[in-house]
């Protein structure tokens, strides 16, 4: 076990995508690799936490010495970050959690027919919302706001309206920052409205920063 300026503190961060099932063979998701999520827990544990990854479906290795918690939609997410907030200390939230999934996947692989195809999508909670309107006294809670207009004004109402501690802003406007890459290019805001520029660099430089800010913000 290492020994940091986080040990004694429980952890826990979401990462990579969801997968929304439409029918047995077919989902909705997007491009999350995971890196970025991976890279947070690996520079919590090195700063001495105990770390609980919760994550979609990717194809990176988890950092040995992680809890690591697999599920494949947004609502296994939900509920898996729920059974463990209570315990935790801090909760970084990176995942790229599907807004909205299919009502109602077939049970059966959807035969061709015609020449278009509808099906309804129902919204999915939360998380994130959902773990900072429950805060508990103690507890930090950091957000990721993945944005292409607006990208500032948007990240802080996300902050705000979520009860969020600190956020981490990606813009898909900015070239090496976002899915996939092994870099990101970030800004950090605090409840105070003080923004953290980071510059472009690798998605593990970027995650110890995030780790230092939170080390900075709880003392
Ligand atoms: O995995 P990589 O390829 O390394 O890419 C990293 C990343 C781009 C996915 C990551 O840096 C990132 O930006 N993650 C958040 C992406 C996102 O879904 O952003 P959002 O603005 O839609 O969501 C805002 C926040 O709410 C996020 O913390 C998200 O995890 C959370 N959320 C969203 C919807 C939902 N139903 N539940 C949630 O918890």
């Amino acid at each position: 076990k290492i020994s940091g300026p986080l040990s004694g503190k429980k952890l826990i961060v979401s990462a990579g995508p969801t997968y929304e099932a439409i029918d047995p063979v077919r989902f909705i998701g997007n491009h999350s690799s995971g890196k970025m999520g991976y890279a947070i827990a690996e520079e919590a544990l090195k700063n001495g936490a105990e770390v609980i990854l919760v994550s979609g479906p990717v194809h990176i290795k988890p950092p040995i010495g992680v809890q690591l918690i697999k599920v494949t939609s947004a609502v296994e997410m939900y509920d898996a970050v729920h059974s463990y907030i209570g315990d935790m200390d801090i909760a970084v939230m990176s995942a790229a959690v599907a807004d909205y999934r299919p009502s109602a996947p077939a049970d059966e692989k959807i035969k061709k027919k015609g020449d278009s195809i509808q099906f309804e999508m129902v919204p999915n909670p939360d998380i994130l919302k959902s773990i900072g309107l429950n805060k508990k006294p103690n507890q930090f809670i950091v957000g990721f706001a993945l944005e292409t207009e607006n990208e500032l004004e948007n990240a802080k109402s996300k902050l705000i309206k979520k009860n969020l501690d600190l956020i981490v802003l990606n813009s898909l406007k900015d070239k090496g920052a976002g899915f996939g890459g092994d870099t990101n290019q970030v800004k950090l805001i605090e409840p105070n409205n003080k923004v953290t520029s980071i510059q472009l660099k690798s998605k593990q430089e970027i995650a110890a920063d995030i780790i230092s800010k939170i080390i900075e913000l709880i003392d």
